[in-house]
């Protein structure tokens, strides 16, 4: 017969005294989240760790309230800078997942704003344009792409300024139930929380995105089609290393949307191809194959510009 040591006699139990970190890793599908974006976003260690590390400080935070040494929500806004294409709105996305899946917002969905959602045209028109869009995004995080447009300090009568006030004053008292995500590039972000400390002050995670090697490019084409059932073929995937060697030279270059929208045309001269070619039927093979040919007749070899100029919004979607 064993005995156990007596348990400690500690009166009524409030809250328990220890907390098992890894359970409560498992539990919450936090696994899941970070082996999502590990598996279908190449590169971006930086982001990834960054990532990691928020889980982390946030399966202490719970487990900290467990003991009931933490009471306030922490702050959980933040600014994603780096160029165009560079992951931001992808990676935003996963994020409200991860912070869904913890409990920190209860409905995890993304709402993705610029300025003219946020600010009328008219006076008396931007304070409901913006308590609109702060209602659609509650509990989830709203994701203010190009933030710095807010700002016009050489406007003086410039509605933004209103929008700011209440996204500050919303970003503060609703901490429990709203993530803001500020997005853009980096040097614009920097000059406009110059300008706006309430910003900087609200914001405790700053992420940036760095832009892609060719390399991780290429990478992130193959990634690509395979999503889309679609292979390059040895020609087809050289011509393609070339295209993002010129393309990154050119201007308007937005990293990996500039390979999906090159990679769009690419399908469309793949079909274009077939149906001026194919003497007979095709096979899977065939059909899903991008030669050579689809991407070197990109007027990026050409010298010229490829037509890759869509406004950054439309872009995106
Ligand atoms: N690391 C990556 N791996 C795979 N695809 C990516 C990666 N980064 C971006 N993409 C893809 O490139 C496109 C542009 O990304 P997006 O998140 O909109 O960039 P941003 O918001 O920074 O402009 C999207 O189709 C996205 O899925
Ligand atoms: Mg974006």
């Amino acid at each position: 017969m064993t005995t156990e040591p007596a348990a400690p006699q500690t009166g009524p139990q409030t809250a328990p005294q220890t907390v098992d970190l890894a359970a409560a890793y498992e539990a919450s599908g936090v696994r899941e989240v970070l082996k999502e974006l590990d598996d279908t976003m190449i590169g971006l260690a930086p982001v990834k760790q960054r990532i990691r590390e928020t889980a982390s400080l946030l399966l202490v935070d719970q487990a900290r309230r467990q003991l009931g040494l933490a009471t306030e929500t922490p702050t959980l806004h933040m600014s994603f800078t780096g160029n165009p294409g560079t992951g931001k709105t992808t990676v935003a996305l996963k994020m409200a997942d991860l912070l869904h899946r913890l409990g920190y917002v209860r409905k995890g969905h993304l709402v993705t704003v610029t300025r003219d959602d946020l600010v009328g045209q008219y006076i008396g028109h931007t304070a409901p344009k913006t308590k609109e869009v702060l209602k659609k995004a509650m509990g989830g995080v709203l994701f203010i792409d190009e933030a710095y447009y807010l700002y016009r300090p050489e406007n003086e009568r410039d509605y933004g300024q209103e929008a700011i006030e209440i996204l500050l004053q919303v970003m503060e008292n609703n901490r429990d139930d709203l993530v803001v995500i500020l997005a853009g590039y980096a040097d614009r972000m920097d000059r406009f929380f110059d300008s706006n400390p309430g910003f900087r002050s609200r914001i405790a995670h700053h992420i940036e995105f760095p832009d892609y090697s060719n390399e991780e490019l290429l990478k992130i084409a193959d990634v690509m089609l395979t999503e889309q059932n679609y292979t390059l073929d040895p020609a087809a995937r050289t011509a393609m290393a070339d295209y993002i060697a010129a393309r990154r030279g050119q201007p308007h270059f937005a990293n990996a949307r500039s390979i999906r929208n090159a990679l769009d045309r690419a399908r469309l001269r793949q079909a274009n191809r077939l149906f001026n070619e194919a003497a007979g039927p095709l096979d899977g093979t065939a059909l899903s194959t991008i030669a050579g040919a689809d991407i070197l007749a990109s007027r990026v070899f050409r010298g010229g510009l490829d037509v890759d100029r869509k406004p950054a919004k439309e872009a995106a979607e």
